[in-house]
């Protein structure tokens, strides 16, 4: 794997040379070098402000009751315990400042999830803290609770209404089809197991005001949260935050409740107050990617053609809105992923349930959404007997060009549909006709392990669906030395932001890139930033840190074209030298002097993305700048004895348009891929009938480990740029090679038929694979033993 990690042309362009431009080459993340040193510090890790105190969550052990009283008084006589934090102890509203308004800071008459913060103990120690919200006792009247999909449906239990997207008519497709499939499945949602806890430091300042450190994807929202629950000015509180150790969604909205829960503890201690929660509470507390069940019905062709489809895609919510309407949204947009249904309805439906509220999660429902058609035409394709490749290529969109099949079905035109070339280069890549070949080869003969191969793509959408959150600030300081400080509204989590915008700023400035220095993301410097999410933040935050260079850039090259009588455009900016047809200088030199002549040398930038709109009545428009695609060749082994198995190699091409950084690029592909791997196989989330999630630590909950890395796992960029005017014509890739993943999902689907096969089973019945995600080796072993 390692060999591959660089490509080589990426590898020659890393070698320094005359004139070297940091886009496009594969330079290391700014902080990889201080984070393996253990000199990257995260929010536990800052020096606290003298009197710092700690707080700890008291959180219900009920999924649904009635709050009758909560007593302190033990908790308070115990040593180190300075106040216990209550609802009422909310200056300003007791209703978090969230889109839907629908939750309680603290709960407050009732509990609607076990793990609900009812209060905060505030202690001189963290483990003092937490020692005390156990002796706070709780008094709580259970009521019935809803802890399913299944329960919420039959309760008409929603956070929203349903919605429904159709088109053309599905009923009469599917009833003049030549062939028809009914079913139902599930898949699990994933904890976030970011490594870097939830956590936010709240520092009173002078006369009101608020410094809020937190672990965000959105400090604009922290700000605004905290200060809505103080009930002051947005103006009265900084959220800052340096970098998360990772987010993947789960800081996006749920980093805000730290944070205002710290705040509120500080308000009523008047002194600095930290809350990291404990990995076990984490879990408690914090909503996960949404569980999602469908209920479908397909026709189809001889083909394997879709004729007509009918899908219900239902959201396990949990108790509040969170993201889930956004994101139940993006997986309508997706449940075509990379195929056009001319004659399709599909509904969605947004369950309440009393568990944490689920919430952003790497592909942002997306993968519910792919996932489903996916899985469909894997069963498609079992059926007919037809090689699932053939099956897909024949339901892709119409290619780049085509008039026809090109219009999805929230009625967007689909212009750039690589993937007719894509999926033959990564067939050609990975060998997949022979290897087909050998795996059904290798099933002839070997009775316990059973082999599976499969290739799937992504198409995903970029852009925020709600067009108002793109856009994007910068700031972009030239100091008197000729170094440059950038500031931005995106966060980094490690997914390499700060890194790709640094790149960017030194071209625009022909510096080189160790001039420039990307600082903390503050709420004073870039306000109103989106959340670094949908996969947008250098989309975004490099176009406006662009803006911001070029702004500084145009008053160096008037200020050299008036010394040199030549026109502005003539004056050249590259390798820390300003050239004019008369001269070449230093940059700094020209700085040095720009700054004399009292010329300004620091400029903002903004950006909009262009062309985006979006009817959120009828989910129709174009709610997306343009689409990132991928493919994934996954082969698998499953033991048919006890449903083991081993995922034995990966071939991937994903498209990142002009990669700013193939390191980082291909950091991503591999991380999305192992991440999307770790939902869909070993990453199961389990409830007991009480509504407790049982599996809340690494002990009972199961992410990839290194050693669960596919031991071939070859990454390949597509070689095209961006069609659509993007930062040095990327695209986006924090999300999409997550549904990469799906390929293997499909593969052990693959293996476990061949098993079936080899039960006797006849054609349908041997070709039906029915199972639920996560493919836990229990699963796989009742799928291959299923009637
Ligand atoms: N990569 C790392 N290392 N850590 C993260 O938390 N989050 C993912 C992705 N890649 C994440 C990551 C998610 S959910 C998103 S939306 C994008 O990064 C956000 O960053 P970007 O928009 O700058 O790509
Ligand atoms: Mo990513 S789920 O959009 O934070």
């Amino acid at each position: 794997m390692n060999d591959r990690l660089i490509p080589p042309a990426a590898e020659a362009r890393t070698s320094p040379s005359a004139s070297a431009s940091a886009c496009g080459t594969s330079i290391p993340h700014e902080s990889a070098r201080a984070q393996v040193q253990g000199l990257a510090p995260y929010v536990d890790d800052l020096p606290e402000p003298r009197g710092t105190l700690h707080a700890a969550p008291v959180m219900s052990p009920v999924a649904h009751g009635r709050l009758n009283g909560v007593d302190a008084s033990a908790a308070l006589a115990m040593p180190g315990v300075r106040a216990v934090v209550l609802a009422a102890d909310i200056p300003g509203d007791p209703v978090l400042a969230s889109f839907s308004h629908d939750e309680p800071v603290l709960a407050q008459g009732t509990v609607q999830f076990a793990g609900q913060v009812v209060a905060l103990v505030v202690a001189d120690s963290v483990m003092a803290a937490r020692h005390a919200a156990r002796a706070v006792k709780l008094d709580i009247t259970p009521l019935p609770a809803l802890l399913t999909i299944e329960d919420a449906m039959a309760a008409n239990s929603f956070v929203l209404p349903p919605v429904t997207v159709a088109r053309g008519d599905a009923a009469a497709a599917l009833a003049a089809a030549p062939h028809r499939l009914k079913g139902h499945f599930a898949v699990g949602g994933q904890e976030h197991f970011y490594l870097e806890g939830q956590i936010a430091l709240a520092v009173p300042q002078e006369q009101g005001q608020w410094r809020v450190v937190s672990s965000t994807q959105h400090p604009g929202e922290v700000q605004h949260w905290v200060a809505h629950a103080l009930g002051i000015a947005n103006h009265a509180v900084v959220v800052e935050c340096r970098r998360m150790g990772g987010g993947f969604g789960g800081k996006e909205t749920q980093a805000g409740h730290l944070a205002v829960w710290a705040a509120l503890a500080a308000h009523k201690v008047g002194a600095p107050v930290k809350l990291r929660l404990d990995r076990d509470d984490d879990f408690m507390i914090t909503g996960k990617r949404h569980p999602f069940a469908y209920d479908y019905e397909v026709g189809f062709d001889d083909s394997g053609r879709i004729q007509g489809l009918t899908i219900d895609m239902m959201a396990n919510c949990g108790w509040s809105a969170d993201l889930s309407g956004p994101v139940a949204d993006r997986a309508v947009f997706h449940v075509d992923n990379a195929y056009f249904l001319q004659d399709v309805v599909i509904r969605s439906h947004r369950c309440r349930t009393h568990t944490q509220s689920h919430t952003a999660y790497r592909g942002f429902g997306g993968p519910q959404g792919v996932i489903a058609i996916e899985t469909l035409l894997g069963d498609i394709a079992r059926a007919l007997g037809k090689d699932a490749l053939a099956v897909r290529t024949a339901n892709l969109y119409g290619p780049r060009g085509a008039t026809e099949r090109n219009v999805t079905p929230y009625q967007m035109q689909v212009e750039d549909n690589i993937l007719h070339e894509l999926l033959p280069k990564l067939e050609l890549l990975a060998h997949y006709q022979r290897r087909l070949e050998g795996v059904l080869a290798w099933n002839r003969q070997h009775k316990h392990i059973k082999r599976g191969l499969a290739i799937t793509p992504v198409k995903f959408g970029i852009s925020f669906t709600a067009t108002l959150f793109n856009q994007a600030g910068a700031l972009v300081h030239v100091y008197t030395d000729g170094s440059v400080q950038v500031n931005h509204g995106g966060t980094e989590m490690g997914q390499g932001l700060n890194t790709k915008v640094a790149q960017v700023v030194a071209d625009e400035l022909g510096v080189p890139l160790a001039r420039v220095l990307v600082t903390a993301s503050a709420t004073d410097k870039v306000p109103n930033a989106s959340a670094t999410a949908a996969s947008s933040g250098t989309d975004l935050n490099g176009k406006a840190a662009q803006a911001a260079a070029r702004t500084v850039r145009g008053q160096l090259a008037d200020f050299v074209a008036a010394l040199d009588g030549c026109a502005p455009e003539a004056v050249r900016f590259a390798d820390g030298q300003i050239t004019s047809p008369q001269a070449v200088r230093d940059f700094t030199a020209v700085v040095q002097q720009a700054y004399a002549a009292r010329i300004q040398l620091w400029s903002d930038g903004f950006y909009r993305t262009p062309k985006i709109h979006y009817d959120k009545v009828t989910l129709t428009g174009r709610p997306f700048f343009y689409f990132a695609y991928g493919a994934a060749c996954s082969e698998v082994a499953i033991d048919t004895r006890t449903g083991e198995y081993r995922v034995l190699g990966v071939d991937i091409l994903h498209d990142v348009g002009r990669s700013i950084n193939p390191a980082i690029d291909i950091g991503q592909i591999e991380g999305g891929f192992v991440q999307g791997m770790g939902w869909l196989t070993t990453e199961e989330l389990v409830w007991t009938d009480k509504g407790l999630l049982a599996t809340k630590a690494p002990s009972t909950y199961k992410i990839p480990t290194a050693a669960d890395v596919p031991a071939r796992l070859n990454v390949h960029l597509w070689p095209e740029e961006n069609r659509e005017d993007t930062v040095f014509r990327s695209k986006a890739v924090g999300e999409p090679p997550f549904m990469l993943a799906i390929s293997v999902w499909e593969a052990l689907r693959e293996a476990i038929a061949a098993a079936r096969a080899d039960r006797g089973l006849a054609g349908a019945a041997a070709a039906a694979v029915q199972m639920d995600a996560p493919a836990t080796a229990e699963r796989v072993l009742w799928a291959v033993n299923a009637p």
